[in-house]
């Protein structure tokens, strides 16, 4: 795939931080946002712009949005997410469920929304999303983790349903689920390191076409079951 721009959220660690090292290496620009940038020693060694953005504050994305408005936006990764509850049955915390949401599921909409002048406007106009294969209800051998499995579930339903409509616009959607990744959410039992993982999931990002719109697939590139 031809280079371009990408935007990454949450690009100040784990699997963000390595998107943006691994396009910025590859010469794309990166429009790397967090929430904190000064607080983000690695990503200030990386060739980026880099944007303040909490995903889940409506008026920080449309401050990206203006920040932006005109930029195309090639491939717009929807990294940020929160783990945050592995807890049982009944035992969930209200609130943290609601918190989950807004990160996991309602933002990456939102940004979509705000952003989607600049991912039509761009050359390759993919959009990508970091879900979970815990999000997965036909792949669940375990329970646990009510608020952080529905709230990927439910991001798979939504960019799903996104992705019927913006087909149109030849907007290309992807619901990728990175593996268990030793970052700080997947901890250092994980399989799979960081570059593994972002390895693979751009492998996919540069093959999928129209005709992927919507699908879900493991960083390896297998597709999963919803
Ligand atoms: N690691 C795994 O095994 C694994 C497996 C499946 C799916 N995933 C998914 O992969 C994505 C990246 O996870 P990771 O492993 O890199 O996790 P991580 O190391 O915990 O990093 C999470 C990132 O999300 C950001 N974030 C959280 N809430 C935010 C908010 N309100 N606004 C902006 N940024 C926010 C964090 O920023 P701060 O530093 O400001 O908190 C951080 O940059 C997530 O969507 C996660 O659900 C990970």
């Amino acid at each position: 795939m031809q280079n371009g721009t990408v935007l990454v959220t949450g690009a100040n660690r784990g699997l963000g931080l390595e998107f943006a090292r691994q396009y910025a290496a590859d010469g794309w620009r990166v429009v790397a946002c967090c929430r904190s940038p000064k607080d983000a020693p690695e990503l200030k060694k990386i060739k980026a712009d880099v944007h303040t953005l909490d995903v889940a504050s409506q008026d920080s994305i449309q401050h990206l949005a203006k920040a932006l408005h005109g930029t195309p936006v090639d491939v717009l990764i929807n990294n940020a997410g929160l783990h945050g509850d592995r807890r049982m049955f009944g035992e969930t915390d209200v609130a943290l469920w609601k918190q989950i949401f807004e990160v996991n599921t309602i933002a990456p909409v939102q940004i979509l929304t705000a952003l989607l002048e600049n991912v039509a406007s761009s050359h390759h106009k993919k959009v990508v999303n970091i879900s979970s294969k815990v999000g997965s209800i036909g792949d669940n051998p375990s329970g646990g983790s009510y608020a952080y499995r529905s709230s990927k579930t439910a991001l798979n339903m939504a960019m799903a349903n996104a992705a019927h409509e913006l087909k149109a616009r030849g907007i290309t959607i992807l619901l990728i689920h990175p593996g268990w990744v030793q970052t700080d959410m997947g901890g250092t039992d994980a399989p799979v390191s960081i570059e593994q993982s972002i390895t693979g999931v751009r492998r996919i990002i540069d093959k999928a076409t129209l005709a992927e719109t919507g699908h879900f697939y493991d960083y390896t590139g297998k597709q999963l079951p919803w």
